[in-house]
């Protein structure tokens, strides 16, 4: 009977525990992944409530969320398409995988949607979906990275930064930096953390720094690793680099947080960097927490990669609903920081 009553109890209690776990874990995940990935609409939700309002309905495919930099780009394409400007945007995350984004852009054409944009996270292998759009008669604008397709009508236009020109802003003030310093005849020993493997941001800058670098004999690149443009990743790999190569001089980061994943590697290994450091840092972005540590003189150079985009695609989309003709390509500004100009940009700054 003792045997049996305990068995009922733990019957009994295990049930509620369970439960109560259950009850307790479900909700804390479930704000978590909200917390984490942000809050979006499901790619395969029907949009009836366009059809009701009349709204100009658009599928973005964001390439994922791996950066600072990459939150501010959704945020300005969310707050460009509101509702409030006519527009039902149906959001897609892709985590950083071509295969997610063509499975939300296959589904954003079964949808019937009115314009596709996106956000591609890498340049080639876009040429059987895009036509697929193209069939379907939907317009897609791409925006930050671009696509390497045969036929440029796949996409009607693309709005973006010049990446090639931000790696050769980059190898400039390096130039200028060395001649201030004097040591321009010095052997300079240069450790390249790359964003992506086959992104524009990746092979533009690579580009633009390398063609700056190939001017200069005692300019060593003594390796070039991706981090894929995170900071947790960067860290890993700066540690390692760190180890190799006590020598050295120069680190060019493609991004504001794999420097941040570095800066915090130098620290832990007692090396020093930035201003009157030796390792001097070279940082791609010019996001909000980077420019404090350029004002602070952490970080030596940030040359920037404006985010700021959504206004542009939405100009885009109110020509081509006014039947007008548009630019196959828009390039936004962008401007180089220093300890002397970051402080007076931060005021103004919105990421
Ligand atoms: O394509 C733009 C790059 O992608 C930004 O430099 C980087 O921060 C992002 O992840």
């Amino acid at each position: 009977m003792k045997k049996g009553s305990e068995t009922v109890k733990r019957i009994i209690f295990g049930h509620v525990g369970a439960c109560i776990i259950l009850l307790c874990v479900v909700p804390i995940l479930f704000i978590g992944h909200q917390l984490f990935w942000g809050f979006e609409i499901k790619v395969d939700q029907t949009p009836a409530e366009s059809l009701e309002e009349d709204l100009i309905v658009v599928g973005f495919s964001q390439l994922g969320s791996e950066s600072g930099w990459r939150t501010a780009h959704t945020a300005s394409i969310q707050q460009a398409l509101t509702k409030d400007a006519g527009y039902f945007l149906i959001f897609n995350n892709a985590r950083q995988m071509q295969d997610n984004q063509i499975k939300a852009i296959r589904s954003f054409i079964s949808q019937r949607v009115d314009y596709i944009v996106f956000a591609p996270v890498i340049e080639d292998g876009w040429d059987t979906v895009l036509q697929e759009a193209k069939d379907a008669g939907i317009p897609v604008i791409v925006t930050d990275r671009m696509v390497n397709v045969q036929d440029d009508s796949l996409y009607t236009a693309w709005i973006g930064t010049d990446t090639r020109e931000e790696g050769k802003r980059a190898g400039r003030w390096l130039e200028t930096y060395l001649e201030q310093k004097q040591r321009q005849t010095e052997e300079i020993n240069i450790v390249v953390l790359k964003g992506t493997i086959g992104s524009t941001a990746e092979i533009g800058r690579t580009k633009g720094f390398g063609e700056i670098a190939a001017q200069h004999g005692n300019w060593h690149i003594l390796e070039s690793v991706t981090a894929e443009f995170t900071a947790n990743k960067a860290k890993e790999v700066m540690r390692s680099m760190l180890r190799r190569y006590p020598e050295m001089d120069v680190l060019i980061s493609q991004n504001d947080d794999m420097t941040m994943g570095a800066i915090e590697a130098m620290q832990e290994a007692g090396v020093s960097y930035g201003e009157g450091g030796d390792v001097t840092v070279i940082s791609f972005d010019a996001t909000r927490d980077a420019l404090e540590l350029v004002k602070e003189g952490r970080i030596n150079v940030d040359v920037e990669c404006n985010p700021v985009q959504g206004a542009y695609v939405a100009e885009i989309i109110q020509k081509l609903e006014d039947k007008e003709l548009v630019e196959k390509r828009y390039v936004v500004e962008e401007n180089i920081f220093t300890r002397e100009n970051a402080a007076a940009d931060l005021g103004k700054r919105t990421y």
